[in-house]
């Protein structure tokens, strides 16, 4: 699949099959997504695998932030992967000019779209959610607290195969600027 293709397939899948992710898929997943470039090449980021039921069950009560819940479809998601941000050692003067962190949710954002990407590429669904109660993982899953979870990505047998939706994006005219701003 050319990139051009692979971007128009890729989709938020939120229906599942019950169908299990085998434990060596996710680590591939995980695998190419460690590949992604990231500033100084840090690679700040630890992926937690939640894939067996009692885990995943308490995951999906931890994905319940005061109310706020992007994955209320959780209970029926075969596996999870959480992203965490690790300290980040950027080249020197980098870090002390623009802060260990300043990068660190780039370099994830992009490492959890190469994990969707090869996802994709390879029959799976997968959608990233952003909401979540961090107090909860920390405690539920012995995550230190200085080590936030940045994204969970639910990955699964997409229920139903089809044409992907029709993506819903601002026209070019709305986010290009000429020359000037
Ligand atoms: C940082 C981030 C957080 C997201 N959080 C959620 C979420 O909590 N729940 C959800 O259902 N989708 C979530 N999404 C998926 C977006 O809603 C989705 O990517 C967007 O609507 C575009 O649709 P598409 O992925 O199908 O192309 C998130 C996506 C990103 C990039």
């Amino acid at each position: 699949m050319d990139f051009e293709t692979l971007q128009k397939t890729r989709e938020s899948c939120r229906i599942y099959s019950e169908q299990p992710v085998p434990r060596e898929t996710l680590t591939h997943l995980i695998d190419v997504a460690r590949l992604s470039p990231s500033a100084c090449n840090s690679q700040p980021w630890r992926f937690l695998i939640v894939d067996q039921p009692e885990a995943r069950a308490k995951l999906v009560e931890a994905l319940e932030d005061e109310g706020l819940n992007g994955c209320p479809w959780g209970d029926r998601v075969p596996a999870f992967i959480l992203i965490c941000e690790e300290e980040a050692h950027l080249k020197p003067g980098v870090g002390e000019h623009y802060g260990s962190q300043h990068f660190a949710q780039l370099d994830i954002g992009m490492a959890a779209m190469a994990l969707c990407y090869e996802a994709t590429s390879i029959g799976l669904g997968t959608c990233m959610i952003g909401t979540m109660s961090q107090k909860k993982l920390h405690q539920t899953f012995g995550i230190p607290e200085e080590r936030p979870v940045r994204l969970i990505i639910t990955v699964g047998y997409p229920a139903k195969k089809g044409e992907p939706r029709k993506k819903l994006r601002k026209n070019l005219d709305e986010i290009i600027a000429d020359n000037h701003w």
